[in-house]
């Protein structure tokens, strides 16, 4: 019998719920998996949890969360049901008791998980949500020549897009996402 998605993908929640892969461990509260439909046929890749993230278990529920949410809702997604969110790390980077980058050995130590999850759902598109998720693919343009545009990656579209608390008017984040939606249909 073929084991579910939900089963493979529960088993990476139980092992990185016990991670000691990194420093990031120490601060853990609850680490930060996935929310979304893992049968999809897009992920959203983000940076990293935050403070709310890390209480709550779940990717982008913070200030964050909201903005992609409503742009997201706006280019006609419903983002439950048409995404897998998910992070380049799993657990909060912390300094000072305030959200930053996660280090490259930070990255290093967790990318396996996300490529797991890649692995696993399987997607078309892949939504490549700020700078650290967009050099995970080796992408080193900057997001201002790149956001919006369509790359292929072993036959999955990437698409960059600048996290929503970039500094960039809504207009642009709005554009980007609607050729999402378009590619999507
Ligand atoms: N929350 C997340 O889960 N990821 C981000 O990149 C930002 C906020």
């Amino acid at each position: 019998m073929e084991v579910s998605k939900k089963n493979k993908l529960n088993k990476i929640v139980k092992e990185i719920e016990t991670c000691q892969a990194c420093n990031l461990c120490k601060n853990r509260i609850k680490s930060v998996v996935s929310r979304g439909n893992e049968n999809a046929k897009i992920i959203l890749i983000g940076e990293a949890p935050g403070k709310l993230e890390n209480e709550i278990g779940k990717p982008f529920v913070g200030k964050s969360g909201q903005q992609l949410n409503d742009l997201l809702s706006k280019v006609g997604f419903n983002p439950e049901q048409d995404i897998y969110f998910c992070n380049v790390v799993k657990c909060r980077p912390v300094r000072n008791n305030k959200d930053r980058k996660p280090n490259k050995q930070e990255i290093e130590a967790c990318v396996k998980y996300l490529n797991a999850q890649i692995e696993i759902v399987k997607p078309e598109i892949i939504i490549l949500c700020g700078n650290t998720a967009k050099k995970i693919f080796k992408i080193n343009k900057p997001l201002k020549m790149v956001h919006g545009s369509c790359i292929d990656y072993k036959g999955i579209k990437l698409i960059p897009v600048y996290h929503p608390r970039a500094s960039i008017i809504d207009e642009v984040k709005f554009n980007d996402l609607k050729k999402v939606k378009k590619l999507r249909g």
